[in-house]
């Protein structure tokens, strides 16, 4: 019997995507779901940011696929009992992220926005090299992409620690867990990167009480959601000289408003929600063959835990 694909991608057309699987699994038929379509069987679903009329709307569910790491859009979607929730892992994003966080630790230690705006003022000044053991990178999040990132910039011999629910260890990387370590990792940490999944436990974390605890000169990244910076306490940190600067990555409303401080702060790099982006054939090559070893009967990894909300 071929499996019946349902798919409802909110904000973009799922054409290119339905494509992909129809390469990767011939056999199944695939059919896009729009509002007011009359309720129809489906076994599996693939989604990005879908409405619970979606999921209403198709009977006999085994399991639902985000394109994306992040589920916190997915989390208040009621599935029917026993159906899991499954979320994209790496499948490719683990690289860009490596990328795009050691591009803003570097940028920043070694001055580059400085030179960039000297060489517009025709400015030739070279500055002393600043000592890297000054420059310490603290992680949260140490899951799928936090790890990867961790590793990338202890590469670069930095000191790195990590922070996450439950302990971790980490080659090169100094790991700190829960609540109880949380004071700890961040008098450790100059350059914080938040890849924390959104849940009732993170939204907010980055508050004005978590960026004062950084040492002096102290950055922020976040890759991660905007709803974990509180925006007003970032931008009264950087204009107090509190912290150094920041580049952001996600936003709590996205596309970032015109007229958002964010846009024209001199101390913060916004980019559009771009640091690890889902790529079509990595996310079908990795839900494809969990469809396959679902029919085999077999267990997969990258379910949701619901009420750990990642
Ligand atoms: P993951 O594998 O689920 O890892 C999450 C990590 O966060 C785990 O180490 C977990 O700890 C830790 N954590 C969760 N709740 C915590 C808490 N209350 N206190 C301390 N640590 C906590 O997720 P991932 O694949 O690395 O992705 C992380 C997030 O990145 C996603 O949820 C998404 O929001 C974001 N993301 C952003 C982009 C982008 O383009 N900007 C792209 C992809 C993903 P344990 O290990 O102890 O469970
Ligand atoms: C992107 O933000 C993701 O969660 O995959």
């Amino acid at each position: 019997m071929p499996v019946n694909i349902a798919f409802c991608f909110t904000g973009f057309a799922p054409d290119t995507w339905m494509a992909a699987f129809r390469q990767a699994l011939p056999e199944a038929n695939l059919f896009a779901w729009q509002p007011g379509d009359p309720p129809r069987p489906a076994d599996y679903a693939v989604v990005w940011r879908p409405p619970q009329a979606f999921v209403d709307a198709h009977s006999g569910l085994r399991a639902v696929f985000n394109i994306g790491a992040g589920v916190d859009a997915l989390v208040g979607l009621r599935l029917p009992p026993g159906v899991p929730m499954v979320r994209v892992e790496d499948a490719g994003m683990g690289v860009q992220m490596a990328e795009y966080v050691t591009h803003a630790v570097i940028r920043h230690y070694r001055g580059f926005e400085r030179f960039q705006a000297d060489q517009a003022r025709g400015v030739w000044e070279d500055r002393d090299p600043l000592p890297r053991e000054d420059f310490p990178v603290g992680v949260l999040g140490l899951g799928v992409l936090g790890a990867r990132v961790a590793r990338a910039v202890a590469a670069f011999e930095f000191p790195v620690a990590g922070w996450s629910r439950t302990p971790h260890q980490l080659a090169g990387v100094r790991t700190y867990a829960g609540p109880e370590g949380f004071d700890e990792f961040l008098a450790a940490t100059r350059i914080l990167v938040c890849l924390l999944p959104l849940t009732a436990e993170t939204e907010g974390i980055l508050d004005r009480r978590t960026l004062s605890k950084l040492r002096p000169g102290g950055y922020l990244i976040n890759v991660a959601r905007g709803a974990h910076l509180v925006d007003d306490d970032l931008i009264a940190l950087l204009d107090e000289g509190r912290l150094a600067g920041a580049t952001l990555d996600v936003f709590r409303t996205e596309p970032l408003p015109a007229g958002h401080a964010f846009w024209h702060h001199p101390k913060v790099t916004v980019t559009p929600h771009t640091s690890a982006r889902s790529l079509v054939r990595e996310c079908v090559t990795q839900i494809a063959g969990k469809i396959r070893t679902l029919g085999q009967g077999q267990p997969i990894t990258g379910v949701v835990d619901a009420a750990r909300g990642y």
